[in-house]
């Protein structure tokens, strides 16, 4: 087992990562100090791959188990299916030291987190993410939303959980497109931070593919040590942790021209990390080459390297409404190297549509 430690002072937390680790679920959460009633919140698919081993596995140690199950997708995040844990969480009789655990991705972890946070003022929180994207971002740093009908993530709070349990191997039930989606965030994480890990990521994209168990905890062992470091130094997001938001601001836009329908979270940070490559060689902050080298990357991991069709005035437009401006200015996370990042402010607009054209025109 590898645990990352989160130093937050009074709020840090470890991260266990431990292959074949959701079969001591029990142990893991009794190890806290908490009530011996649980709310577990699961989505249909975790619920029915993990949900029973994990409720054994708690009531074994003597937890009482609620276990509420939310429909798959986005349209969980809503402050309605909150209502609903909310409602779960006091027909249970959960009070203010009994744990919500979510077991599943990141809707999953962002709601019940969210419902953590506001239930009593706050309860203690625990979390397994069961996605590689849930496992290297979200259930790292303390991020909680429901989404908005006017945008995604709009309600929310910071609040870390007690404690993260990873267990790589349910990694191997995830869908091809899936696991890709969460490679775009760990590729992320090597542009931003690590050339050489982006250079192992090249080297070994196959044996990586095939999700060797030794390789995969590694790989997100080091990622969630990326993260926390940057989380200690930045909780609140306030400055360096926007880098961790490169790709993300033609991510956004891309997934909303494409309806949310077209491309997963992780094919529009893929997308949108060609462009800010292409951006930050306009800018004149990185070799020529370097946009070559990130579409390699992405296409090493079966991600997407184009999105024909879409409009870049649309895209412009819906970056103009992304959470991460600044007044009327966006802000861009742009590369400084390989293995390098920087904020950067004030780019004009016929800059990004050519940086857009990067995913739109087949050269
Ligand atoms: N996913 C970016 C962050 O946690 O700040």
């Amino acid at each position: 087992m590898e645990t990352i430690r989160v130093n937050l002072g009074s709020r840090s937390y470890n991260i266990d990562v431990q292959a074949g680790g959701l079969a001591n679920i029990g142990d893991w959460a009794a190890a806290f100090p908490v009530e011996k009633k649980v709310l577990v919140v699961a989505d249909e698919n975790t619920a029915s791959l993990f949900g029973e081993q994990a409720a054994a596995s708690l009531q074994q140690v003597g937890f009482t188990v609620t276990l509420a199950v939310l429909p798959p997708g986005e349209v969980a995040k809503s402050l309605a299916q909150a209502d609903v844990l909310y409602a779960r969480a006091i027909v249970a009789g959960l009070d203010r030291n009994c744990p919500i655990l979510a077991l599943g991705g990141g809707v999953v972890g962002d709601l019940a987190g969210f419902v953590a946070a506001t239930y009593l003022r706050g309860v203690p929180f625990l979390q397994v993410p069961t996605t590689l994207l849930s496992q290297v971002d979200s259930s790292v740093g303390g991020k909680v939303a429901v989404n908005h009908p006017l945008g995604k993530n709009l309600i929310g709070a910071f609040y870390q959980p007690l404690g993260v349990l990873i267990d790589p191997q349910t990694l191997l039930t995830l869908p091809e497109r899936e696991f890709a989606s969460g490679m775009a965030e760990v590729i992320k994480y090597g542009l931003i931070a690590d050339a050489e890990f982006c250079r192992v990521l090249a080297a070994q994209a196959e044996v990586i593919g095939r999700r060797d168990l030794q390789q995969m905890a590694q790989i997100v062992a080091h990622c969630c040590q990326m993260k926390a470091a940057v989380v200690e130094r930045d909780e609140q997001d306030l400055g360096e942790r926007m880098l961790l938001n490169f790709g993300h601001t033609a991510g956004h836009a891309i997934e909303a021209a494409g309806n949310f329908e077209r491309f997963t979270h992780g094919e529009g940070v893929a997308l949108g990390m060609i462009v800010a490559a292409r951006l930050s060689e306009l800018q004149g902050l990185v070799p020529a080459g370097t946009l070559q080298t990130v579409r390699d990357l992405v296409a090493a991991y079966g991600l997407p390297t184009m999105a024909t069709g879409l409009n870049p005035a649309d895209l412009i437009g819906f970056m103009g409404s992304d959470k991460k401006r600044e007044g009327s200015r966006l802000r861009w996370i742009l590369l400084a190297g390989l293995g390098q990042a920087k904020i950067q402010s004030g780019i004009n607009s016929n800059q990004v549509e050519e940086a857009l054209q990067a995913i739109l025109t087949v050269e």
